[in-house]
């Protein structure tokens, strides 16, 4: 099994940018925590971040054409502007979880919208890292359940 962890503007930060809300580790150690966990069920992790909206398309259609059986994604703050986000989603039809590290829902106003979500299979919020490894989790199940 193989899973696209896909990141968005600025988590490439994580560490600098307001602690208080995203924490203080960067996002090497997340993407070693994923890996690690992921390993540890047999399962590869395959590691994407960019800044860059168009780019992070390319990365969503690339896991379909590579094979991926799902997606974790963190699109940032293009998870409430970008509708080529959730179209790439939707063209891909691969099981996807969002994942946000802080709680969204209690924060600002233009924060309340997500247009990928729609798409997803799940959202997660508010757990800091650990959100990553339950979307990990939602998704191996899913391909389980599929399987039997
Ligand atoms: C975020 C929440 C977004 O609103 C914000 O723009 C981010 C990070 C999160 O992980 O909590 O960049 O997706």
């Amino acid at each position: 099994m193989k899973l696209y962890i896909i990141n968005g503007p600025n988590l490439n930060m994580l560490g600098i940018r307001e602690p208080e809300k995203y924490g203080n580790k960067n996002y090497e150690t997340l993407c070693k925590a994923i890996d690690e966990y992921c390993t540890s069920l047999g399962v590869e992790a395959v590691f994407y971040q960019s800044n860059h909206e168009g780019d992070l398309v390319d990365k969503i259609q690339e896991a379909y054409f590579k094979g991926a059986d799902g997606i974790v994604i963190n699109p940032g703050a293009y998870t409430h502007t970008s509708i080529a986000l959730l179209d790439a989603v939707l063209s891909v039809k691969l099981p996807c979880v969002e994942v946000h590290i802080s709680k969204v829902e209690e924060r600002e106003d233009f924060r309340q919208v997500s247009f990928i979500r729609r798409a997803c299979v799940a959202t997660i919020t508010g757990k800091g890292f650990d959100g990553y490894l339950e979307a990990c989790d939602i998704l191996i199940g899913g391909k389980r359940e599929s399987q039997n």
